[in-house]
């Protein structure tokens, strides 16, 4: 695996590989590997012929008052299971490179980003699209994948994609768990035992209320119940919602749906998503 700091050789790596023909794929990542990531690499490498993963702690994602100072940064071990799983390329741009002084430009994608994460974290969304939008451009790959962990942030860059006309694939890859159903995420190191226990309810609520769903039950009441159990769990609970799926608009009885939550234990945020298969 070729690891590369400076823009220009990247550009030079992607550019030799087109000259061949090649499909390249990008997974951005802000490291701290885990499964979950492992999985964007898999389908990365069943999807093309050349895999660039990046790692860079966006600082322009982060709000006052998050974990950007504490955000895990394991670059050897990242490096080493990358290696392991085949990937080509490690993209490790440093802040200066990616936010040279006087840096001054900013992307808003509308509506799909403004509720849930957008209206918890303010300027979360435009801090993962412009990023997201340098890394395209910086890389420029054939396809991009991302996982249904971060459903919103999924369809924020979809979104952007299309009105933006990046000329890119963009590849959702599904929710990668812990046996007992947690979503895998760099943040669940800072989930001491009880915690770490307790933060199972999300799921499990999420589970139940999809399946009432499902069965035709009441939906108001599904979210109450969802809601009351996370509560009851200890959970501090930003939100639980049922959206259309892909969109996240309003929900639509008749149309595909899915299930997001929000809630904090113990100060760590954890978000969640299922899908409510149709009855
Ligand atoms: P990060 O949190 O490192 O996640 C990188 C990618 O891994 C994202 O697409 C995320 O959805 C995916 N991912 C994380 N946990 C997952 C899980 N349990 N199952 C499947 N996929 C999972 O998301 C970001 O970084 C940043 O916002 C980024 C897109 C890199 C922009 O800075």
């Amino acid at each position: 695996m070729q690891t590369i700091r400076q823009l220009t050789q990247l550009r030079e790596a992607v550019a030799a590989w087109r000259a061949e023909q090649l499909r390249v794929a990008l997974v951005p990542t802000m490291g701290a590997l885990h499964d979950g990531h492992m999985a964007l690499v898999e389908a990365a490498r069943r999807n093309a012929d050349r895999v660039v993963v990046s790692i860079f702690v966006n600082p322009r994602q982060f709000g006052a008052g998050e974990d950007l100072d504490h955000y895990p940064r394991r670059e050897q071990a990242d490096s080493r299971m990358l290696t392991d799983a085949g990937v080509d390329l490690l993209w490790l741009p440093d802040a200066e490179t990616m936010y040279p002084a006087g840096f001054d430009s900013s992307i808003h994608v509308g509506t799909v980003s403004e509720g849930y994460e957008g209206a918890n974290r303010p300027g979360h969304f435009d801090g993962v699209a412009t990023v997201v939008a340098k890394l395209f451009n910086q890389v420029s790959p054939d396809l991009a994948l991302f996982g249904e962990k971060d459903y919103q942030q999924l369809a924020v860059i979809r979104k952007m994609v299309i009105d933006l006309d990046f000329m890119i694939d963009i590849i959702g890859v599904p929710t990668q768990r812990e046996d007992d159903g947690l979503a895998l995420s760099s943040r669940n190191i800072y989930l001491v035992d009880e915690d770490r226990q307790a933060a199972v309810a999300l799921p499990r609520a999420l589970g139940i209320a999809a399946r009432d769903i499902a069965r035709g039950g009441d939906v108001p009441a599904a979210l109450a119940q969802a809601r009351e159990t996370l509560e009851k769990a200890g959970f501090d609970v930003d939100y639980v919602e049922i959206v259309k799926e892909s969109t996240l608009e309003p929900h639509d009885p008749e149309a595909p749906s899915r299930l997001i939550a929000a809630a904090k234990i113990a100060g760590t945020r954890l978000i969640d998503n299922i899908v409510v298969e149709p009855g």
